[in-house]
């Protein structure tokens, strides 16, 4: 099979060897809380403090990790691929940058950013929130949340993702559940649209069975292999098998 065009989805799995944990743990809670208590602008509206307390936790952990060999042969790939590619990523965390990545989009949003809902404006942010945020553009303060996509929000750029996925001739989803939706129903789109499509996943997620292709292990060993057979075969004129 040849291809040129790849867009590859990656969620929490692909950096949990960075020692960031996944979502769906086996009691169901996410670091302890329930989601409807930190991920929806209702528990942002209910409890301002404990929703900053959760993001601002994780923010401050992303100063304790490192990008993984998952990231830095995706960073490679990016680097080294003629043809068109895109890495989105659910995850908020920012290993894929610090490893490289360029043609990255975040659709769940990002820790590294805050929102200010009084003027709109979207800004980097390294430290706290907190309750008493002031936004850099507007000044307002107690106005600024999170800059991610909660239960319930519009993931970012989704008209870009799906023009991406209809010109992709190979889909590649690595670390994530396919439990939540629109991105679980990403490999569907990209199947209809003709793409070969490949999970590389610690285990079989929901999704599983929309793939062409499976590969199960830890995204740390599987995708630098699976980066160094895809760039082996860079010269397009070859055919490549998957
Ligand atoms: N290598 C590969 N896969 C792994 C590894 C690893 N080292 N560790 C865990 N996994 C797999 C798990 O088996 C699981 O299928 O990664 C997947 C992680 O799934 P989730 O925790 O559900 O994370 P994700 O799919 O990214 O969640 C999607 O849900 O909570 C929301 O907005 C949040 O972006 C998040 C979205």
């Amino acid at each position: 099979m040849m291809f040129s065009n790849i867009v590859i989805l990656t969620g929490a799995g692909i950096s949990a060897e960075s020692g960031l944990q996944t979502f769906r743990a086996s009691d169901g809670l996410w670091e302890g809380h329930r989601v409807e208590d930190v991920a929806t602008p209702e528990a942002f509206a209910r409890n301002p403090a404990l929703v900053h307390q959760f993001y601002d936790a994780r923010r401050e952990r992303l100063g304790e990790v490192e990008p993984n060999a998952a990231h830095v042969a995706l960073a490679r790939l990016d680097a080294e691929w003629p043809g068109e590619l895109l890495i989105v990523t659910q995850n908020v965390d920012d290993l894929h940058e610090r490893a490289g990545a360029q043609r990255l989009l975040h659709m769940h949003g990002e820790l590294t950013s805050g929102w200010c809902l009084g003027c709109n404006a979207r800004f980097g942010w390294s430290e706290a929130m907190g309750e008493a945020a002031q936004c850099p553009a507007c000044e307002t303060v107690g106005r600024v949340r999170p800059d991610i996509v909660w239960f319930g929000e519009m993931p970012y750029q989704m008209e870009r993702i799906e023009a991406a996925l209809m010109d992709a001739d190979l889909f590649v989803s690595i670390g994530t559940s396919g439990a939540v939706y629109p991105a679980a129903g990403f490999v569907q789109t990209a199947a209809y649209c003709g793409a070969h499509t490949l999970e590389i996943n610690l285990e079989p997620s929901q999704g599983s069975m929309f793939f062409a292709e499976r590969r199960c292990g830890l995204a740390g060993e599987e995708v630098p292999k699976w980066v160094g057979e895809v760039l082996g075969y860079s010269d397009h004129s070859s055919p490549i098998s998957l």
